[in-house]
């Protein structure tokens, strides 16, 4: 066997041995993502009716409840230039306070200059705990 053959069956056997375990990555990658993930306590959501998590595992959350137990949860991160929206109970609407974006309920734009909408996340009480997974 020559030089060359041996080095690209060996190359050949590392790449074939090496893919269940990449795709094994992926695959518990993209499972864990769609899972609810915990990002906060009742406690905490039920003292001014919303929370925010800026670390949690899928990223900055807000959540807010908008009704007895309705929540809504979403990256507060604006799409404009990133800075952290704030939640507006009274006009029921996501306002950011670097350059006037507004965002409606379900996290679209409703005032520029921001375009593009908010992401939005699947959210619930599971026990004592807030719970939100990708939507
Ligand atoms: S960063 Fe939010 S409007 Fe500019």
């Amino acid at each position: 066997m020559k030089r060359r053959d041996f080095i690209n069956w060996v190359g050949l056997g590392l790449i074939a041995s090496s893919l269940p375990v990449a795709i094994a990555a992926c695959s518990s990658a993209q499972t864990a993502s769609t899972d609810w993930q915990t990002v906060g306590n009742v406690t905490d959501l039920d003292k001014s009716g919303q929370l925010l998590n800026e670390n949690s595992s899928i990223g900055p959350v807000l959540v807010v409840d908008t009704s007895k137990e309705n929540l809504v949860a979403v990256n507060p991160t604006c799409t404009h230039k990133g800075c952290t929206v704030a939640w507006k109970a009274e006009a029921k609407k996501f306002v950011c306070p670097c350059h006037g974006a507004e965002y409606g309920i379900d996290g679209k734009v409703q005032k520029e200059p921001a375009t593009q909408p908010l992401k939005t996340y699947a959210a619930k009480i599971e026990g004592s705990s807030v719970v939100v997974r990708q939507s």
